[in-house]
Formats: structure tokens, sequence, C-alpha cells
């Protein structure tokens, strides 16, 4: 964690929640950090719910002037036309979302999610003006095979392609390995993935754009280890998986200030 970037503590609720169930969540979720005194400001709050809870979790941030982010968990690398089921970026700037997740490993294994493809979701995202959090992460086998960081750097390379250096991004690096395994990466390797990202960051995007770029560390993120990895110079939050589904251990994850040594 470094002094000029706002930590960001992201909850990805893949397919959890209903929109009754996330308005019942994020209203509870702002009131126990309100409760804790929370510092808002000093560590940001987002959580990504499906698609269809978007809408009421919007007119509940807004109504009740909630200091909690919201954003989605994918987009449509197209903008409007015959995309049967797809989702455009226009409609999710709409709705308020500040952020969206692109090429999260499940998309690009399950829904077969090329480079090519992240590149451009991550267009379509900067055309609306949402924050695309950009996932990267190797699998255990590339990890044996090519070393830790060789993946996640090839595919933020192939995600930026065409992003020009005025660009907000946030990289989120979730090592497919650690994610819902319960075997989180530990501090140290979160963290030279991350410094091998930010070099990427410089050489494509320049020092100022890499200096203020958020880089997350995602899989098996908990109240228990999340010190751990704010203490690493690189890395700037964590994007939360099983964890973001339970209040108090989401919200204890946000407070990670009040962990020991932070
Ligand atoms: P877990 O926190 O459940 O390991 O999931 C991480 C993740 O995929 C967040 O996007």
């Amino acid at each position: 964690m470094a002094l000029n970037r706002t930590p960001l503590i992201a909850g990805n609720w893949k397919l959890n929640l209903d929109h009754l169930q996330a308005i019942a969540f994020v209203q509870k979720l702002a009131w126990s950090l309100g409760d804790a005194k929370h510092d808002f400001a000093g560590v940001e709050v987002a959580v990504f719910p499906p698609f269809t809870d978007l809408r009421s979790v919007q007119t509940l941030v807004a109504s009740d002037k909630l200091p909690i982010a919201f954003g989605a968990q994918d987009l449509s690398a197209h903008d409007s036309g015959a995309y049967t089921g797809e989702i455009s970026g226009a409609f999710l700037a709409k709705l308020e979302c500040s952020y969206v997740i692109i090429g999260h490993s499940e998309r690009r294994t399950l829904h077969n999610e090329t480079d090519e493809v992240v590149a451009a979701k991550v267009q379509a995202a900067l055309r609306h003006s949402l924050v695309p959090i950009i996932c990267v992460g190797e699998t255990a086998e590339d990890l044996e095979t090519h070393g830790p960081s060789a993946v996640p750097v090839a595919q933020l390379r192939a995600a930026l392609a065409g992003v020009n250096s005025a660009a907000d991004i946030v990289v989120a690096y979730e090592p497919v390995w650690a994610i819902g395994s319960g075997q989180a990466a530990t501090p140290d390797q979160a963290e030279q993935v991350a410094a091998a990202l930010r070099a990427v960051l410089v050489e494509l995007l320049g020092d100022d754009v890499a200096a203020k770029t958020r880089i997350l560390y995602g899989g098996s993120v908990k109240a228990a280890n999340i010190a751990g990895f704010m203490r690493e110079p690189n890395v700037d939050g964590a994007l939360v998986g099983g964890a973001s589904l339970d209040l108090d251990e989401f919200a204890s994850i946000a407070r990670f200030k009040q962990h020991v040594g932070l």
C-alpha cells in the first residue's frame, strides 16, 4: 500500500444474492462500517452484484447517500445491437456504476474470453467512463511452467492494447489456484507479481499512470490475511470473492487498518 493511492476493497459477489438480498446487504454494510467510524475516504469500499441487482443498489445508494461504490462483474464489448443477452457499458454508466470487472478468470475459462475479448471490453468500459478492473492471473500449471509473473504480465499487456495514458484503470492480480481454494498467495508472492504488473504500467502508460493505478490482490482473501497483503508496497487493495458475502468478514477486511501494524 502506497500513501498516494487510496486502497480499494472490492467485493465480487459472483452469482450470489438477488436484488432484495442485495439491498439488505448493502444497507447493513454501510451501517456496520458507519458504526465502526470507517474512514471511507481513506479506504474505498465497493460491491459488484449481479446485473439484476444493480438498479436496486443504485437507488439505495443514491437515496440514502451511502458511501459505497458499486459496479458490474462484466460488460459487453459492444455498445448496442443484435447481441442477445449482453449488457452494454452505456447501460452500466446510466446506472451510475463506477467500475466494471473485466477478464475474471471464471469468464476466461468458463466463457472462453480470450485476451482479445478482454481488450475489447476494456475499450468498451473506457468509452463509457467506467473504470475497468482488469483481472489477470496464472493457473497452477502456468506457475509451474512459466514462473509467477509471466502469464499475468502477458495478460495485462494484451488487455492494455490500445489504452492511452490518460486512462483510469485498476488491475487485479488473482492467481487462479488461489481463487476459492482457501489457499491464498503469500504477501511476498502477491507483491512480486504486483511489482511486475506495475513495471508493465510504467512501460505502456508512463510513470504517472503507473504511480496512481491501484493493483489489487484477489484469491482467498479474509479478515485474517488482509493486513499482510496491505503491508506490501505494490498491493493497493483486494478483490474479495467468498468473504465478501459475509457481512462481518467483509467489513473487517475493509477495516484492515485497525488490524495489527497498520
Ligand atoms: P475468493 O475470495 O472466493 O477466493 O474469490 C476471489 C475472486 O475470484 C474475486 O474476484
